[in-house]
């Protein structure tokens, strides 16, 4: 552990004895993995647990954070509680932060931020480069490939530069592998060429010596041919002296399809001295759900997150969302839903005493 590690730890374990989670008084025994994964009576926040162990459990928030009322206290108040750490959802995307080109629009982001310091969370930057949510003025455009890397060196440069000490890390690339493992067609793959990434990696860290800096994907949580691409891939950054700090693991999971591999493919991609971050977790299942899928689901929560906190490589669990009252998954996958750990209302599911016993 490192030592800036620890004391964040012990200042967010001092933060929870007396800030709204109240909770450093319950004592905390260790349990044993055999035990069930269900208890109705343990209201220990995740984030109390999470402290003990030196490591972040997070959330994505996006409009859930601006509901008007009782709906919104109850919203941010539980995030609050729950997490130390915290992701944008979609206000740092290109298309929310650069609505112009020689407009940056960080007013939405910087919000978020200020309710991550007054609540003692580390932030997630997410994210710089994606081929999804870039502004139309940028992708209308009619752009030399000089230019394109001068827009790229701008991005980069203005929004790590403005949140610079006060994002912890950056996923600097988005989803660049398809899934045949070869970079993913897009506007900056296109305009530019390969080198892109590295320009993008180089530019982050000149504007922020100390952030760390990802590569974040989907389906490449298991051993297979795409994340066999991803491991080729940032092995080679690192071979050049590209500055990567790790891979984040997106877990986009269905009920009952973790991939039994998982703890194998952090273990490999540690091995290369990266670190390895779940960074948009969340277990999908068919509506309407039932009680047996409830289990399997809070089941799968505890495989996913007691695989990343038994690797010294992988100390943060981002959660993509935390209520199914507020979740991508419906509107993008017709017919499935109810895939996080709050229920529409805000009441803890099976999964959410699954995620307490795999941080104790
Ligand atoms: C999603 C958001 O959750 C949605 O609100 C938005 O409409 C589209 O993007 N992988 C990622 C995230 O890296 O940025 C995506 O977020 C989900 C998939």
């Amino acid at each position: 552990m490192t030592l800036r590690r620890g004391l964040r730890a012990v200042a967010l374990a001092g933060l929870v004895g007396v800030g709204a989670c109240g909770s450093s008084s319950e004592s905390i025994t260790p349990t044993s993995p055999t035990q069930p994964s269900q208890s109705t009576s343990d209201t220990t926040p995740l984030r109390a647990y999470a402290a003990r162990r030196n490591v972040f459990v997070g959330s994505a928030i996006d409009r859930g954070f601006r509901y008007p009322g009782s709906d919104g206290v109850t919203f941010r108040s539980t995030m609050a509680r729950q997490f130390n750490m915290l992701t944008a959802e979609n206000d740092m995307k290109h298309d929310r932060i650069h609505p112009a080109r020689d407009t940056y629009r960080f007013d939405p982001a910087d919000s978020l931020v200020a309710f991550a310091e007054s609540n003692g969370m580390r932030v997630r930057g997410h994210t710089l480069l994606f081929h999804n949510q870039l502004a139309s003025w940028l992708t209308s455009g009619t752009w030399t490939k000089d230019e394109a890397k001068a827009l790229l060196v701008d991005h980069v440069t203005k929004v790590v530069a403005h949140y610079r000490g006060r994002v912890a890390e950056w996923d600097v690339v988005n989803e660049v592998l398809g899934d045949n493992g070869a970079l993913r067609s897009g506007f900056w793959l296109d305009r530019i060429g390969p080198e892109y990434v590295e320009l993008a990696f180089r530019t982050a860290r000149a504007a922020d010596p100390t952030a760390g800096l990802y590569y974040n994907d989907y389906n490449i949580e298991g051993i297979n041919a795409k994340s066999d691409s991803a491991y080729a891939f940032v092995r080679d950054l690192m071979a050049r002296g590209v500055p990567i700090t790790g891979v984040g693991f997106e877990s986009h999971f269905q009920v009952g399809g973790v991939p039994s591999s998982l703890s194998a493919n952090i273990t490999r991609f540690a091995a290369l001295g990266l670190k390895v971050h779940i960074t948009e977790l969340d277990i999908r299942l068919q509506l309407p759900s039932t009680a047996a899928q409830l289990q399997t689901q809070a089941q799968n929560y505890r495989d996913v997150v007691s695989a990343c906190v038994s690797s010294p490589a992988c100390d943060t669990v981002v959660f993509w969302g935390f209520t199914d009252r507020e979740s991508w998954i419906p509107s993008t996958f017709a017919g499935w839903g109810d895939a996080l750990l709050f229920d529409s209302i805000y009441q803890p599911k099976p999964a959410f005493a699954s995620v307490q016993i795999s941080l104790k």
